[in-house]
This record gives structure tokens, sequence and C-alpha cells, in this order.
């Protein structure tokens, strides 16, 4: 039996804190050892308050510090960062000099240049790295790869999703102390979080590009919130219209909302082939698909063209993840991450490059181009 995965975690906050869950339970079966627990704010440090997330939890033989050089200088094989986008000060190419491996939580970065620089370092050190897209490990989500692998051609996904301003999100970082929103609620702030569709639109542009491939290009349009009508200082757009082009030229829309007043989500999610159909619900999915000869003799019910791909919800994808990449580092089995930095690079630079497209009145980019031409160098720049 292999040795215990040697695992630090930085960042205590709301993700962190379903990690330390995760990481917790392989601890327990034997397959991880926690060194290091890190945050900014020794608060979030405290055991009584991981315990109301983490069951069980015991902090005996886990450094607990504020110290990021500390939290280096522990002997380990692996960091989890999972700190908010805009709040990176190099602790990621640092660690990857380091030799750990890394499990960085997305967006990895709000600037491309920074992101770029952590692509370099993860390269350069040749560790293992996964950005946090625990949808490609949602079982409904690995039903729609294998029925479009089965050789459909895709032609569009769409997603829709009208969610509410944030308002009831738990966040632990101190915003407040750092010029951020009084409720700490920093998913609702542009400069903070980066907008939705690079906050949350990510996820789904990130899950398209495994059923699809490579986003080539992007469209987009907000509308933005009006100055009167900011709280808690939660700017972000009311809503959001992107449009995706993909290598080989499927397409994917995304529609999303985030009204502060309306207290009622909304989603409705497709994706499209020549000649058939899949609604991904949170019941599971289902593909609608006429497998008889054609032209059918009298054309066929709803039901007789109704296919379940997948029966229920997807499964715990956030546990998934973990479980997957510490078995990857155990095995030295680099083919087993399914989301590895520098092909989760083309969904960061997309989702960036629809804030960029609207920023420029709609314009059309080449996400290639924004990653490296200079006419771009602009919109990848980290703000001093
Ligand atoms: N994959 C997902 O489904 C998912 C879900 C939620 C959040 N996230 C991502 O996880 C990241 C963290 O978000 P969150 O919701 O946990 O935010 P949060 O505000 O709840 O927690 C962030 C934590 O990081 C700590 N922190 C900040 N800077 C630090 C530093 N330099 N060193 C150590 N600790 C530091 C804060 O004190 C806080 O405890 C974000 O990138 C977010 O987008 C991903």
């Amino acid at each position: 039996m292999n040795e215990p995965v040697r695992v630090a975690l930085m960042g205590l906050g709301q993700r962190g804190l379903q990690h330390l869950k995760s990481l917790w339970a392989l601890q327990e079966q034997g397959v991880v050892q926690l060194t290091v627990l890190a945050d900014a704010f020794a608060a979030n440090l405290d055991p009584g308050k991981i315990r109301n997330y983490v069951d069980g939890f015991r902090p005996e033989g886990i450094l607990h510090t504020t110290s990021f050089d500390e939290l280096l200088g522990r002997e380990q094989d692996a960091l989890y960062v999972c700190i908010p986008p805009n709040f990176h000060s190099g602790e990621v190419v640092r660690a990857a000099q380091a030799g750990l491996h890394l499990f960085v939580e997305k967006p990895m970065s709000l600037y491309l240049d920074e992101a770029l620089e952590m692509e370099a370092a993860i390269t350069e050190a040749g560790i293992l790295c996964t950005a946090g897209f625990q949808q490609r490990f949602d079982g409904r989500h690995e039903a729609v790869r294998r029925h479009l692998r089965e050789g459909r051609r895709p032609l569009m996904a769409s997603y829709t999703y009208h969610g509410a301003l944030e308002g009831h999100n738990v966040k632990h970082h101190r915003t407040e102390l750092h010029g951020g929103p009084g409720n700490r609620v920093w998913t609702a702030n542009r400069a903070w979080s980066g907008m939705t569709v690079v906050e949350g639109g990510i996820h789904l542009l990130d899950l398209w590009r495994y059923w699809l491939g490579d986003v080539e290009w992007v469209q987009a349009h907000y509308q933005h919130r009006s100055e009167d009508d900011i709280y808690d200082e939660a700017d972000n757009p009311y809503t959001y219209s992107a449009l995706f082009g993909f290598v080989g030229g499927t397409i994917g829309t995304m529609t999303l909302s985030r009204l502060r007043t309306v207290f009622a989500d909304h989603m409705d999610h497709q994706v499209l082939w020549t000649e058939g159909r899949a609604e991904i619900c949170w019941e599971g999915v289902t593909a609608y698909e006429y497998r008889g000869a054609y032209p059918p003799a009298q054309p066929p019910t709803e039901d007789a063209v109704s296919n379940t791909l997948f029966e229920g919800r997807g499964g715990d994808d956030t546990f998934a993840i973990s479980r997957v990449f510490v078995q990857a580092i155990a095995d030295g089995r680099r083919e087993l991450i399914r989301s590895p930095f520098g092909d989760a690079m083309n969904s960061l630079a997309a989702v960036i490059g629809a804030n960029v497209s609207d920023e420029l009145g709609g314009e059309r980019v080449e996400v290639d181009r924004l990653l490296n031409d200079d006419s771009y160098a602009a919109f990848r720049r980290k703000p001093e």
C-alpha cells in the first residue's frame, strides 16, 4: 500500500472547508495525511469553527498557521489553494517551485498575466496540478460526454441560469479589512469576483470544453447595474449574454442574471447535436433522439424519443475530484487529472474574454490573441 499523500490547505473559507471535509474523509481512509491548514485570519483556524463544517475534525498533528512561509517549511506532497481569485500574491508560483503538487481553485486568477506566470512555473516544475473544475466528475456530465463521443456531432450548448445576487452566500474572507464588501459576499462585487461569467459561468464553460473542445472566440454583452442600485458593494451586472465559438464550429450560448430581489433560481441546460438534444436537469439527463428508420411512418410520441442517459444527482463531485487528484499523486498517473492547469487556461481566457468583449462593445475576442497578442496586453495585466 502507498504511503498517505501529505496535503496542506490554504484558505479555510467556504470552498476550503468543503475540500477539508473530503480530505478529512480521505485521511480516515488512510490515503491522505493533513499537514498544514493556513488562513490569513487566525479566527478561521479555530478547530471549534472548523468542526461546524467538518464533523469529527481533530487538529492534532496538523500545523495551523497564518504564515505561508511556515506552510512551505513543512515536508509534504501537495497544496490546495482556496483563496479569493484577486488575492493571490505569488503563492502558486512559490509552491510549484518548491515541488508541491497543486490543487488551484477556479478561477485561478482574475488576471491572465498572473495565471500565465502560474502556468509557466507549474510546467517548469513538472508537478501535477488540477484546477478546481469538479463538474467534470459529476455522473450526469460524464454521461453526456460519453453520449456525444459515440459519434454524435455537437452543434450547440445553451445554458440559462437566473440566480439571486449572491445574497445568501457565506463567505469567510474578512473583505471589510481589505477594501471589499462589508457583508463579505465578495462574489457579488466586480473587483473581487471578476463578475458572474468569470466567477460562476466558468464552471459551465469548462464543462462545455469537456464535451466540445477548446473555445476559439467569444462575444458578450452585459447590462450593468445602475450606480443608485448598489448595496453592500454588490455592483455586478444585472444580466449577461455571452456567445462562445468552439474550435470545429460548435456554439455555446450562456445567459445569466443576478437580480437583487428575485430569490428564486431558474436553470435550463441543453446540448444539441445533429438530430438530437439532451436536457441536463438536477434530477438527471434525458436525450431526445429518434432511433428508428427514417422517415417514420407516423411522427413518434415524445415518450418514444425520450432516452434516459442518467438518473438522479451526479454524486459528490467535490469528493471525487479530490480522490482522483490524490490518487494521481500517489500512483504518479498524470493522465487521471481532468483539468490540468495548462488546459484550464482556455476556460479562464474564454470567460475573461467575455468581460473584454463586453468592455469593447461586443467585439469578437479571439482567445489565443487575448492570451498572446500585444494589442490585448492591457486586458491581461494585474492592476497595481
Ligand atoms: N469549485 C467550486 O465549486 C467553488 C465553490 C466556491 C468557491 N470556489 C472558489 O474558491 C476560492 C475561495 O472562495 P471561498 O468561497 O472559499 O471564499 P471565502 O471568502 O469563503 O474564503 C476564502 C478564505 O481564504 C482566506 N485567505 C485569503 N487570502 C489568504 C492568504 N493569502 N493566505 C491564507 N488564507 C487566505 C480567507 O481568510 C478565507 O478564509 C475562490 O477562487 C472561489 O471562486 C470554488
